[in-house]
């Protein structure tokens, strides 16, 4: 099994309803933030989040968004997200290898990339970095989200799921949910094919040497405050 076929199958990241919609808050405060500050005028932003997942946050961010290209690796998800999603005529479910033809260069306000650098190689990253900077209008955002840096491994993303779920009503199901995860095939991935880590400064050399500017480290958008997040503008 690779990380693709995981996240196509049946899994049990979220420990429960509740910490499943909470992280969904998060996203979708952070996402629509991020799509209004993009509108210019009365244009909505143009807007593709990569690696979208079961996207919870979907539907507000499609109604901040002009269009709303949904991408992710699994079938599995682009076809839950088609079923809810098919009827808003601006908004696409797109795989990632569609990317290329299905959207016009120089055409995205806003890409957002959330917690799916981990499940990228260097080659697919490069790969990624050179398309995402096609398709942005000059001075677009790439916006990409709890990139995992060395130093932050599985014991600090315990301890910040136990501190999320303390804090959000759902330390039971957290730790239960720890039990389930050490018997995963999560925890067996983790080990065998491992995730990809990225300094800060490397994130910061290799979006610059892709051809990005301004490139600027933030708050990150996700519960786990150890992770990062980085803006970069695809320059205009
Ligand atoms: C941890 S989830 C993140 C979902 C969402 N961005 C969020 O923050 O809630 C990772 C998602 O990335 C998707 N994914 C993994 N590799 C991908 C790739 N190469 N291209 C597009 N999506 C990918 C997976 O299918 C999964 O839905």
């Amino acid at each position: 099994m690779n990380w693709r076929e995981f996240w196509n199958g049946e899994h049990s990241i979220y420990v429960s309803e509740r910490h499943k919609l909470l992280h969904a808050r998060i996203i979708e405060r952070a996402l629509v933030g991020l799509a209004r500050e993009a509108t210019s005028g009365n244009n909505k932003p143009y807007v593709l989040d990569h690696g979208c997942g079961e996207a919870l946050h979907a539907e507000a961010l499609a109604a901040a968004s002009g269009k709303l290209w949904l991408c992710d690796s699994a079938p599995s998800i682009r076809a839950q997200l088609a079923s809810r999603l098919g009827r808003l005529a601006h908004v696409e479910i797109v795989a990632p290898e569609t990317i290329e033809i299905g959207v016009a260069d120089d055409s995205l306000d806003l890409i957002t990339v959330i917690s799916v650098l981990q499940y990228l190689t260097e080659d697919e990253l490069s790969a990624a970095l050179s398309i995402w900077l096609r398709k942005l209008k000059p001075g677009g955002a790439l916006v990409i989200g709890d990139v995992i840096p060395p130093d932050a491994g599985m014991v600090t993303d315990t301890r910040a799921l136990l501190t999320f779920a303390w804090q959000g009503g759902f330390l039971m199901a957290a730790i239960a949910g720890l039990v389930r995860t050490a018997l995963s095939d999560y925890r067996k991935l983790r080990e065998t094919l491992g995730l990809s880590m990225h300094t800060a400064a490397q994130m910061d050399t290799r979006l610059h040497r892709a051809g990005f500017d301004r490139v600027q480290r933030r708050d990150n958008i996700g519960h786990n405050s150890a992770r990062m997040t980085f803006i970069a503008r695809k320059p205009a």
